[in-house]
């Protein structure tokens, strides 16, 4: 199978290397050249996201999978352009827009500034047949948990750790469910969709564990004791996007406003049916066992 990966940051180099360890062939599509994948020997392309200019590119791929940063201004002019090239191909039939969130199938106005976007994504992809798509509900995606040298995802402010002082930010009384799953098992599991013959869903659901904040909380604690809790109400949460004037924290108070909500937790029967359609035989680690896996690997990106 040939792939084509546009935008290449943290999410598409897990996708990388386990396209690679499939023995797939990759194209990968970014405004700026990456040297580490010369290394690697894959082709890549610097462009300008115009339907002309990456139809050429993606002929011959099976499929395209977006991982453009998602607070891109041009997040649906970029995905015109994908869904348009794809389209004009006569073997791109399979697309993955760049929608890497919680449950949006029931949760249509979260996250807060973005949702709106990712609508019209969605009605973009449902209002065309020619082109099978799935928006994906992977949560959130749990790396932050271990040391930064153990992960390609960088280190980010809206996370509940904040590893400086070592606090963990509490929502409310920590009784919200969120699915969490490594990265690197979610670039597994849409390997693994690609690979299927199955017919897709509009939503494909994937968990490696469905926990509560508190109970996150646990276990950051108990394999940290200096961490100390730093809790933060939905009023406090929801004066901050109201009073936010710098982009980092409005970015900020719209992930604390989802945190307190049911919008990061996708439903266990769903997660169970497509792990049954799609992903038999793939290992989502609990939290726990990715941090086993990061402690019994120093050294190595997880
Ligand atoms: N659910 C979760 O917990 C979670 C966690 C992390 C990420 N995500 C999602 O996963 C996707 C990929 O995340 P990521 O962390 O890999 O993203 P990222 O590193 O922030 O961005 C990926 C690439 O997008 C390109 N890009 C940035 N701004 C752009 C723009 N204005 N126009 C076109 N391209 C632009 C950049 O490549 P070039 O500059 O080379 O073009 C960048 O390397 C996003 O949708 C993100 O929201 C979800």
């Amino acid at each position: 199978m040939k792939v084509a990966i546009v935008g290449i940051g943290a999410v598409a180099r897990y996708l990388i290397d386990e396209l690679l360890s499939g023995k797939h062939d990759i194209v990968a599509i970014s405004r700026s050249r990456k040297p580490w994948l010369d290394d690697l020997n894959v082709e890549q392309h610097q462009v300008h996201y115009t339907a002309d200019m990456i139809a050429p590119l993606i002929q011959g791929c099976d499929a395209v999978i977006c991982t453009i940063s998602s607070s891109s201004p041009e997040l649906v002019g970029v995905h015109e352009s994908l869904l348009k090239a794809c389209k004009s191909t006569p073997t791109c039939k399979r697309f993955i827009p760049s929608v890497w969130v919680g449950n949006f199938e029931d949760i249509r106005d979260q996250p807060y500034y973005g949702a709106d976007r990712i609508q019209r994504i969605y009605d973009m992809l449902v209002g065309q047949m020619s082109v099978e798509w799935t928006l994906l509900s992977v949560g959130w995606l749990i790396d932050y948990v271990i040391p930064a040298s153990q992960r390609y995802l960088p280190n980010e402010k809206f996370w509940v750790q904040n590893v400086n002082d070592k606090t963990f930010k509490l929502y409310g009384n920590g009784t919200q469910t969120i699915s969490c799953t490594a990265a690197r098992d979610a670039a597994s599991a849409v390997v693994r969709l690609l690979e299927t013959d199955a017919e897709w869903e509009p939503f494909t659901y994937i968990s490696g564990e469905q926990i509560t904040w508190l109970g996150l909380w646990r276990i950051i604690k108990e394999y940290d004791p200096e961490y100390r809790l730093a809790p933060k109400s939905l009023t406090e949460s929801i004066k901050q996007l109201v009073d936010s004037t710098d982009g980092m924290a409005t970015v900020e108070a719209v992930f604390d406003v989802m945190g307190h909500s049911e919008a990061l937790c996708n439903p266990q029967e769903r997660v169970d049916k497509h792990r049954h359609i799609y992903f038999e035989g793939i290992q989502f680690r609990s939290v726990k066992e990715l941090i086993e896996d990061a402690k019994a690997n120093p050294g190595r990106i997880i």
